[in-house]
């Protein structure tokens, strides 16, 4: 009795240490903390921060490739779960090749052939997805440390990570100044990603964050039960390797409708092109935004099972949503869950692929002088 009455008296010690009681609510202590990550083969050893809010809510990020490891929110009876793949260590991230919640850049998304030109130059890339470049090249903004710095403040917790991309690194003209921060609202789940840059030279840029979620829990089966909407009544239709044959198609009558929130399952096996050409689905959406660069509501989507609701607004023109098909079960993640194939899903805010070679789409230029802004936010509820 004494014993039990001890061990409980202890454990309301602990969630008093952690979780303060102002307002008779228990709330969580707001802040950062950083452990280690373990190291990458050259020996540097990686770091892990850890933000929380007072909701409880986590977001972890590491140091190598400036990416997004852990995020946990609760679920529809309050219980947090984490919703995005990752591995448990950085060896995982630097052997991986999938970009699990990695910082993507110099420039997300393909780029045809691996070559584009600026002002009469032409510029030659690694080809790392058969004949196009994918996500930046072989080694692309997720394969490289950033330093980082603590810039959190009374609206909540906040890490900023800074990389300096050399002129010529990849293939990309000038050298680029990046930062990206994750921020935490203090006391609402919302995670915010903001990116800005600066180059010395005319260059291009697209940078997107490649979480992989399931809101389901990481890990906890696939994600065709899930209900996406988009907003967004074009997309991008793409050739065989992906690339955007430049028409903006509407999606009135296509599987690509997601205006009203659709199972992602529902049509994703019709015997239809642009569906095979992905495997399902991995293309841009051209958002209905009113106002260029102002934030608008790009994505919802909401797990039946858990009762989970992911909001995503952003600056961007673009959301490239990828159902996760390249997914098999090769690897091996976090607390040694086993990803399926399309056991999650990345809606990625971005401009539109390969841009560079098309003279129609949104610019991605970015020229000495000017100040590269994007962000994006993602807020989590629930619903019954
Ligand atoms: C992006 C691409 C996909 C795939 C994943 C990573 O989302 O569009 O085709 O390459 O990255 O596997």
């Amino acid at each position: 009795m004494m014993a039990r009455f001890r061990s409980a008296a202890y454990a309301g010690l602990i969630l008093c240490m952690t979780f303060g009681m102002a307002s008779g609510k228990a709330e969580a202590k707001s802040g950062m903390e950083h452990k280690n990550f373990g190291r990458t083969q050259d020996g540097q050893s990686a770091e892990l921060y850890v933000l929380t809010n007072k909701n409880g809510m986590q977001a972890e990020v590491t140091n190598y490739g400036a990416t997004l490891v852990a995020l946990r929110v609760p679920d529809r009876d309050g219980k947090l779960g984490d919703v995005i793949l990752g591995y448990d260590n950085v060896a995982g991230y630097e052997a991986g090749a999938s970009y699990l919640g990695a910082t993507v850049g110099r420039y997300a998304n393909r780029i045809a052939h691996g070559k584009f030109s600026l002002n009469g130059n032409t510029y030659t890339l690694p080809k790392n997805d058969g004949e196009n470049t994918l996500h930046g090249g072989t080694m692309g903004f997720n394969k490289h440390y950033w330093t980082t710095k603590d810039v959190s403040s009374d609206a909540g917790p906040a890490l900023q990570l800074a990389y300096l991309s050399k002129d010529g690194e990849e293939g990309f003209p000038g050298n680029l100044n990046i930062t990206v921060t994750y921020s935490l609202v203090v006391d609402r789940n919302e995670l915010r990603i903001e990116y800005r840059a600066t180059t010395d030279k005319d260059t291009v840029i697209n940078v997107s964050n490649h979480a992989y979620y399931n809101l389901a829990g990481q890990g906890n089966g696939d994600i065709l039960k899930h209900e996406l909407k988009l907003y967004a009544s074009r997309f991008t239709p793409v050739d065989q390797t992906l690339i955007p044959t430049g028409e903006l198609r509407d999606v009135k009558g296509t599987p690509f409708d997601f205006t009203k929130a659709t199972a992602i399952g529902a049509r994703i096996d019709q015997d239809e092109q642009q569906l095979k050409y992905g495997k399902g689905y991995d293309h841009n959406w051209v958002l209905d935004q009113k106002a260029k660069g102002l934030p608008a509501p790009a994505a919802e989507a909401y797990d039946p099972q858990s009762g989970r609701v992911l909001e995503i607004s952003t600056t961007e023109p673009g959301v490239q949503f990828y159902s996760g098909n390249f997914l098999d079960g090769t690897i091996h993640g976090k607390e040694g869950k086993v990803y399926g194939h399309r056991f999650a899903f990345c809606l990625e805010t971005q401009h539109f692929p390969d841009s560079p070679n098309h003279p129609d789409f949104p610019t991605t230029v970015l020229k000495p002088g000017q100040h590269f802004h994007s962000s994006s936010t993602y807020r989590f509820s629930t619903r019954k």
